[in-house]
């Protein structure tokens, strides 16, 4: 199967399963010690129910939304997401490109696998998500080169201060470079299109970290370098700070309290992206759909709202708006594509949301998302995420 054929999202990451060693699917699709805020991440989306209207003139759909001050063409940003190259050809680039091509926005991570720069010389327009590093200097030198690339929107993550405990990777002994042991030498053997690629593509490195006047390493585990270089005492200073030296705009990712959401707004923040990185990080934490609307009413319009974790369908899209946010994230819904065909599989799974975010407007009688809103979702039970 081609990804070009793939129905949904789940299609796509099947093919990823097929396409990937296991260690590196594994590495995407697995999340934080029990999986259960990952699990409910995506699961709460279907304890949300559309109330649709009828009798509504839906013959002229429009989808376009205005976030953080540019104009996207449909209420989605590919996350930022590390060591996207190990994933698929072209990594950033290919994502960066299948984004642009259908007007979504996409944006760079601080560990990605092309360096801001590059990615400038093929892409416009990109978002750029900080890990702030425990040296400032460095951590200031990645802000400016994001500022002079043209980044409109720096996306400061706030809950890396350690890795997340990842049982599946630590079980696959899952680093870079790879350790080899007899049972993961024969996983990556089994993928030879995969390894064939990796060997003779570019390094697989942390290209914004790697050529730094620091000589941080682009080979060391991922666990090892976010303990040795995530900041663990980062605070709301930091906002204060980065917002002495980013002349754009500031979304803080990594928000489930509505308390901090109101701090956000006080501190000067543009944005608050809810997210718990994907089910990644702090386990039995909130999903992120049932934490929005207590966040949506403790800004009460002061700033704008973003999320992201566990969307897998264009209807997850519009619930998310339906409950208040702005346009959504989307992580490794964009990454399964980009196994299964690189930036052709990136382009599939937004077509395959596009469609789908375009069939349920039809249905829901809501030709304009700008217009979306909780009227749209049924009341529920005092569980449902709305009411919580
Ligand atoms: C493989 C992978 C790598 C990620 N790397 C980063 C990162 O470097 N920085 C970051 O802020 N979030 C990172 N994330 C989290 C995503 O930005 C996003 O919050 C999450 O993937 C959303 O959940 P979803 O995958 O269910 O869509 C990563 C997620 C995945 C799956």
């Amino acid at each position: 199967m081609k990804a070009a054929e793939a129905v949904n999202i789940e299609d796509l990451r099947r093919m990823a399963r097929r396409r990937l060693p296991k260690p590196v699917f594994d590495f995407v699709d697995g999340g934080g010690q029990d999986e259960r805020t990952l699990a409910a991440n995506c699961a709460d989306f279907g304890s949300v129910r559309f109330m649709p209207r009828q009798l509504v003139d839906v013959s002229n759909r429009r989808m376009n939304v205005r976030v953080l001050g540019q104009d996207l063409a449909l209420p989605i940003i590919l996350a930022p997401t590390g060591l996207t190259g190990l994933f698929g050809p072209g990594g950033e680039i290919a994502a960066a490109r299948a984004a642009a091509a259908v007007g979504a926005g996409y944006c760079l991570s601080t560990v990605g696998t092309t360096s801001i720069e590059s990615l400038a010389d093929a892409a416009k327009g990109f978002w750029f998500q900080l890990y702030v590093q425990r040296d400032r200097g460095v951590t200031r030198e990645l802000v400016q080169r994001a500022a002079a690339v043209g980044c409109p929107v720096l996306v400061f993550t706030t809950d890396t201060v350690v890795a997340g405990n990842r049982e599946r990777d630590v079980r696959n002994n899952f680093s870079l470079p790879m350790r080899p042991s007899l049972h993961n030498v024969l996983q990556f053997a089994s993928r030879p299109r995969w390894l064939w690629r990796i060997a003779t593509g570019p390094r697989i490195a942390f290209a914004n970290l790697v050529d730094s006047r620091k000589g941080h390493s682009g080979f060391v585990s991922i666990a090892q370098h976010t303990a040795q270089q995530f900041d663990p005492s980062i605070s709301w200073k930091d906002v204060d700070w980065l917002k002495t030296i980013w002349p754009g705009r500031i979304a803080i990712k990594g928000i489930l309290n509505p308390d901090d959401a109101r701090r956000a707004v006080d501190h000067g923040a543009d944005a608050v992206i809810v997210s718990n990185h994907g089910g990644r990080q702090l386990d039995d934490v909130p999903s992120t759909i049932s934490a929005l609307p207590r966040i949506v009413d403790a800004v009460g319009g002061r700033m704008e709202v973003l999320l992201d974790g566990g969307i897998r369908r264009g209807s997850d899209i519009v619930k998310a708006l339906a409950l208040g946010a702005k346009a959504c994230l989307i992580g490794r819904a964009f990454l399964f594509g980009l196994a299964a065909g690189g930036e052709a599989g990136v382009a599939r799974a937004l077509r395959i949301f596009i469609d789908e975010i375009d069939r349920v407007q039809a249905l829901l009688g809501c030709p304009s998302i700008g217009d979306i809103d909780r009227s749209f979702v049924a009341d529920g039970p005092p569980t449902w995420p709305a009411n919580r």
